[in-house]
């Protein structure tokens, strides 16, 4: 029941937080900066599949000279995310619904210094490999928004996706560091930040996976 009440308030709860989303994002293209009020020179890093935003709500405060934009197609998730960020008063994270397909819509060649891709869906390799956010169309449309030497941060829990993007970083240019099938046990464990679903499945003991590959 409160579930169902809250999602009908979808649009005024959205209304409330506007000066973290923007109702026509196409229009930002190019020029992300200027329409969040940082400076040219700034870095833009990208979450693709925000959720319900516990990795971006503390990564941009962690890193405040980026302008953070954190990518959600599902509106009653990502709103989740927008109000964490309103509350917390976080001036450098806004966020786009929308669907990562659409990508090239909200960005121009060259405009992402970085991209994250915590947890996406695995999508079976047999059937929709090409649903996958690491599916080598995917990597070369990233490539060409993303700067020279921009990089990807991947993490999941499904060996088989990790080894699937691994080919994939590999097949598409990347060079590939900090690779990691235990990233809990790692040397890379003290920066890291959990997200919702890293924490899931680290609660049933599944072992993080995480790669950085960097054009
Ligand atoms: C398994 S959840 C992980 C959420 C979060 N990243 C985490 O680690 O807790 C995957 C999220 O990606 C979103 N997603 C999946 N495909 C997407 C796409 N093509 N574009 C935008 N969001 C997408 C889903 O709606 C979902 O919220």
């Amino acid at each position: 029941m409160a579930r169902g009440r809250k999602k009908r308030h979808i649009p005024e709860r959205m209304e409330r937080c506007s000066e973290r989303w923007f109702e026509a994002p196409l229009l930002n293209r190019g020029k992300w900066r200027e329409a969040c009020g940082f400076p040219a020179g700034c870095e833009i890093w990208l979450e693709l599949g925000c959720g319900k935003g516990q990795f971006c709500t503390q990564m941009a405060p962690r890193n405040p000279d980026v302008l953070y934009i954190a990518l959600e197609r599902d509106s009653s998730v990502i709103l989740a995310a927008i109000e964490k960020a309103h509350e917390q008063q976080i001036p450098n994270l806004f966020f786009i619904n929308a669907d990562a397909t659409l990508l090239e819509n909200y960005f121009d060649e060259n405009e992402i210094d970085r991209i994250f891709i915590n947890f996406c869906d695995p999508w079976s390799r047999r059937n929709k490999p090409k649903r996958r956010l690491t599916y080598r169309a995917f990597l070369e449309m990233y490539k060409k928004l993303m700067k020279d030497h921009g990089s990807i941060a991947f993490k999941t829990d499904n060996d088989e996706l990790f080894d699937f993007s691994l080919e994939e970083f590999l097949a598409c240019g990347f060079t590939l560091s900090e690779l990691t099938r235990d990233l809990h046990s790692s040397e890379y464990d003290t920066e890291n930040i959990r997200t919702e679903f890293e924490q899931k499945f680290a609660d049933q003991g599944i072992p993080i996976k995480r790669v950085v590959a960097t054009l």
